[in-house]
């Protein structure tokens, strides 16, 4: 008999975009409704470098739940190559801040303060080891003489594994990984080392984007690659691998910046991620390793309980997927995978 009905400890997002203002206000109201927490990225602009900006934005957040809401902010600093390792270490021990955030200058949207010369952040790595705190890194490397879609797998060769080297101890999560090799490297990187997955990686491959006519609302970065990649991350994610964790990267823009001449990257998949992954390990006949992935691995590296609330799906009819929600900063559009989703949210 096929399963219809799955109950789950309430999941967790350990990679999201909020943003801030209008748009925060339209989006967060999504995440709230499934998930119980969320690692908050910093990217804004300016973005949330020390702790006294964290400590204003999750205000800003806190403010901005709708009445009734339970979800909790877990906050992020962006590592730049001016962060104190004082200041990080201040926010970690107030509970304040759960991650610091990795972004090479130039990978993605809003990365432009990021790290050039990972000598020079080499002390926050050291303290980061010393108190346990986790590195979120997004594992590319901005060389323009490396094609976009390799820019994954040259970086854990050129980048992660050095720094993990140089600093034995660090603990770190590998975001939105895309590729065979990512997989590979964090399955044999012992317990200090972790992986989130997207819903868009899980469920796309790169000719879902670019086959019949190209697809903003599937562009992200890292970019999706091919189908050979889709299907190891969907293997890491099903089988129930400690080391492998949701974090859904849902990233709001508003739908004139993607429907573009030059489009912004983010899928905003907030509203329809607990209906994709039931989905996808639905057709993996791995629904029972669903709650793992979503509930459990993740507060498991960060050293945090697992939620005591729970949340149920069920399988019927396919869902409406609304095409965009509307927000004081603009329609934003939904994630559609293109193909039915048969199971919501109850
Ligand atoms: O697709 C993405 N969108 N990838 C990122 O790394 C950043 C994010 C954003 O902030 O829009
Ligand atoms: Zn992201």
């Amino acid at each position: 008999m096929t399963q219809d009905r799955i109950t789950l400890k309430r999941p967790d997002d350990w990679h999201l975009h909020l943003r801030d203002g209008a748009m925060m206000e339209g989006v967060l109201p999504f995440s709230a409704a499934h998930f119980a927490r969320a690692i908050i990225m910093p990217n804004l602009v300016p973005p949330v470098v020390t702790g006294a900006d964290a400590a204003r934005y999750r205000d800003r957040i806190l403010d901005a739940l709708p009445n009734g809401a339970s979800f909790e902010p877990l906050m992020t600093l962006y590592l730049t190559e001016d962060t104190d390792p004082t200041d990080v270490k201040t926010a970690q021990e107030s509970g304040l801040i759960k991650a610091v955030k990795l972004y090479p200058a130039g990978a993605t949207t809003n990365s432009a303060s990021g790290v050039q010369n990972f000598d020079r952040v080499r002390p926050v790595f050291e303290m980061m080891a010393e108190i346990g705190l986790p590195l979120c890194v997004h594992g590319e490397v901005t060389r323009s003489d490396v094609d976009i879609f390799d820019r994954e797998a040259v970086f854990i060769d050129e980048v992660l594994e050095p720094i993990r080297r140089t600093t034995p101890g660090l603990r770190v999560v590998m975001e939105h990984i895309t590729t065979a090799e990512a997989v590979a490297y964090a399955s044999e990187g012992g317990p200090n080392l972790s992986a989130t997955i997207t819903v868009q990686h899980l469920m796309l491959d790169r000719n879902d984007m670019l086959v019949g006519g190209i697809r903003p609302h599937f562009y992200c970065l890292p970019i999706l690659k091919r189908g050979t990649h889709c299907h190891a991350l969907i293997k890491a994610a099903t089988r129930g691998n400690p080391r492998f964790f949701l974090g859904t990267d849902s990233a709001p823009h508003a739908t004139d910046t993607k429907e573009n001449a030059c489009g912004c990257a983010g899928c905003f998949t907030a509203p329809v991620a607990m209906s994709c992954l039931a989905e996808v390990f639905d057709e993996a006949g791995s629904l029972d390793a669903l709650e793992s992935f979503t509930s459990l691995n993740g507060p498991a590296f960060y050293q945090l309980p697992a939620n005591e609330d729970q949340i149920t799906l069920q399988r019927g009819t396919p869902i409406d997927i609304p095409k965009e929600i509307e927000t004081d900063a603009g329609p934003v559009t939904v994630f559609n995978p293109g193909r039915p989703l048969h199971w919501r949210v109850v």
